[in-house]
């Protein structure tokens, strides 16, 4: 009998997620099963709690993993805060802020959605004249929009949010681990990631944090969380206190490769994994603009995890991404919605970002364009 699990080749992932996974994290998931309330697993989801509050420099004791990949961190915000008829304003300039307006909208909030141009950052001043006279329950952005590449300016947008009572929604699904994130600084209530972007760790799993406000509103709730298998309230008592209670059971081998992909970060130091992202980022650009390669995003707003450059006029985007892939073994991203067929999107998250990846791919995309 064929098994084809014998087959999979190694691929450079130099798309949008998932990234390249270090050997570490491998074989961390392939460390035995432990049951999910046996002491010494109990341990390793203390320790998994303590990076990540250490990686997002929060002190909220309400920081999870969720089982399950990025847009399960998304619902768990939208849906342990939402209730029907709450007003909502989602800043939107890519995929990832108009999917949070279906799932806020499903929810039944009053969402109300400021439109930002695809490929530029969130305009504070026109979030400013949005919120006078209006109270939102939450506002709502995508810190690293990967659709576009544009990183976007959350703590200005929490500054505009001090002292309101108003809840600050982030989803940092493509900035953690890649870019600094100051949860508690920045006034940020609620926040979501995904383990396969810039912590370099197979998907699966979304790290999802609330500061005590949003806990205050989770259990001031006038009705009960309408999902049951994202109700925080319930699943906390599975990551906290002395006497764990099971909900579902954790996927325990994705839960080690976690603790060990941010056991990897911490050991680099946040500081120097920052920079080197920063400095594969230059690299690749300049490689790219030598090409004849333009940049979408102007060069203050880029993410150095995500790279986004538009197709050269007569050049077939696809046929290019498979070449990249067939002979050169290297996968890199299609742009998505107004952008699709225009762009590429070049992912330098986590693990890939180091110069000889920046190296393999601009060697290979020049003999193809
Ligand atoms: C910014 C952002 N938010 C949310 C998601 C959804 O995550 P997932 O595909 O892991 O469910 C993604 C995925 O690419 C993303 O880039």
């Amino acid at each position: 009998m064929n098994n084809l699990l014998n087959n999979i080749q190694e691929i450079l992932l130099m798309g949008p997620g998932p990234s390249c996974v270090p050997d570490a994290v491998y074989q961390a998931m392939s460390q035995k099963t432990l049951g999910h309330l046996d002491p010494y697993f109990l341990q390793i989801m203390d320790g998994i709690k303590e990076q990540l509050q250490a990686v997002l420099h929060t002190h909220n004791v309400l920081t999870v993993p969720i089982s399950g990949t990025g847009s399960a961190g998304m619902e768990t915000c939208f849906v342990n805060l939402v209730e029907p008829g709450d007003p909502v304003l989602i800043l939107s300039n890519g995929v990832f802020g108009t999917r949070m307006q279906d799932v806020a909208s499903r929810l039944g909030a009053k969402v109300d959605a400021l439109e930002f141009t695809w490929g530029a950052p969130v305009i504070v001043e026109d979030v400013k004249k949005k919120l006078a006279g209006n109270a939102y329950k939450i506002v709502a952005v995508v810190h690293a929009e990967t659709s576009t590449g544009v990183c976007n300016p959350v703590p200005e947008i929490g500054k505009l949010l001090q002292g309101s009572d108003t809840l600050f929604l982030v989803d940092t699904v493509t900035s953690l681990g890649g870019i600094n994130i100051e949860m508690d600084a920045w006034g940020i209530d609620a926040l979501y990631s995904g383990s396969q972007k810039c912590l370099s760790c197979p998907p699966g799993l979304s790290p999802v944090s609330f500061s005590d406000r949003a806990v205050a509103a989770l259990q001031q709730r006038k009705s009960k969380v309408p999902n049951w298998y994202l109700d925080l309230s319930m699943i906390i008592k599975y990551w906290e206190g002395r006497k764990r209670v099971y909900h579902h059971t954790a996927p325990i081998n994705m839960l080690y490769a976690l603790y060990q992909a941010l056991f990897l970060i911490l050991e680099e130091g946040l500081e120097h994994v920052y920079q080197r992202h920063l400095e594969n980022h230059r690299a690749l650009v300049a490689g790219l603009e030598a090409l004849g390669l333009k940049m979408v995003v102007e060069p203050q707003y880029r993410l150095p995890m995500l790279n986004s450059v538009y197709v050269p006029d007569g050049v077939d985007e696809a046929a290019v991404r498979t070449a990249l892939l067939e002979k050169y073994k290297i996968e890199i991203g299609a742009g998505l919605g107004p952008l699709s067929g225009k762009i590429w999107r070049i992912g330098l998250m986590g693990h890939t970002a180091r110069p000889e990846n920046v190296t393999r791919l601009l060697d290979a995309l020049k003999r193809l364009v």
